[in-house]
């Protein structure tokens, strides 16, 4: 069964369409990596399947189940997110930051939510950061803790959201090598991305997203080499320079 199936999602702000009749599915241990012109509506997608923000129309499931059917922190646990500004408490450790959730809504005590964090930090390469607040990270290293606060409450799907963009360029490999290794894991994952080296060596297939529509979507191979949209070639060959 898959894990997310996107069924004829519509979605307008305002009047202003901004998702037009988006459909596709997902298997586990799949990864997607989604590309698109700025407001082509990539965040909004992702934002629908964890319902920060609610489609107009069509339907979206996970693990076969509609998503309203799901309670909303149920949702929010099963389905990760990492946010491209890494969306950490500013007042909280590293270690606090990844507890939270899990005391919150895992109900875990604090000894075993302390344990399963310090166990996530150390499989992102900062086991001798738990105590560090964020504005003592550098930006990598903050969006590592991001990466094991969504990966702490073992979710089914994480989505990420531009993950690397808003790190300098030296800082962008760590991100993407703990993505990389998450995905050779066997996570599934929702990517917005434009690390084509990502999206070609951890892709299983790359869906092209243009005002609100899917042009076309295919193994990373199909996309780079054989696109079947005009489209398609033109922007794969723009965020290639
Ligand atoms: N909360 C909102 N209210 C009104 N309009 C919105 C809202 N969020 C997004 N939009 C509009 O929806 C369209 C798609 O936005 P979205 O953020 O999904 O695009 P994107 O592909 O993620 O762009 P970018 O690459 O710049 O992040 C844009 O025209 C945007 O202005
Ligand atoms: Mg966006």
């Amino acid at each position: 069964m898959s894990v997310l199936r996107i069924e004829n999602v519509d979605k307008s702000y305002d009047d202003e369409p901004v998702l037009h009749d988006v459909s596709f599915e997902m298997e586990r241990q799949q990864v997607e990596v989604i590309v698109g012109p700025s407001g082509s509506g990539k965040s909004t997608l992702l934002r629908c399947v964890n319902r920060l923000t609610e489609i107009d129309d069509g339907a979206i499931y996970l693990d076969g189940e509609e998503i309203h059917s799901v309670d909303e922190n149920e949702l929010r646990r099963r389905v990760g997110m990492v946010f491209q500004d890494f969306s950490l408490f500013s007042h909280l450790t590293a270690r606090r930051n990844i507890t939270l959730g899990l005391r919150e809504v895992l109900g875990l005590s604090e000894e075993r939510a302390e344990a399963k964090a310090d166990d996530y930090l150390e499989r992102v390469g900062l086991a001798d950061q738990a105590e560090s607040y964020p504005a003592e990270l550098s930006g990598g290293q903050q969006q590592r803790v991001g990466i094991a606060r969504a990966l702490a409450m073992d979710p089914e799907l994480i989505l990420f959201d531009e993950p690397t963009s808003a790190l300098d360029p030296e800082l962008i490999g760590e991100v993407l090598g703990v993505m990389k290794d998450l995905a050779d894991g066997g996570m599934t994952m929702l990517c917005v991305t434009h690390e084509m080296g990502f999206a070609r060596s951890a892709a299983s297939s790359i869906t092209f997203l243009d005002e609100g529509r899917i042009v076309e979507r295919g193994s990373p191979d199909q996309l780079f080499e054989n696109p079947e949209s005009d489209r398609t070639a033109a922007f794969l060959s723009d965020l290639h320079q």
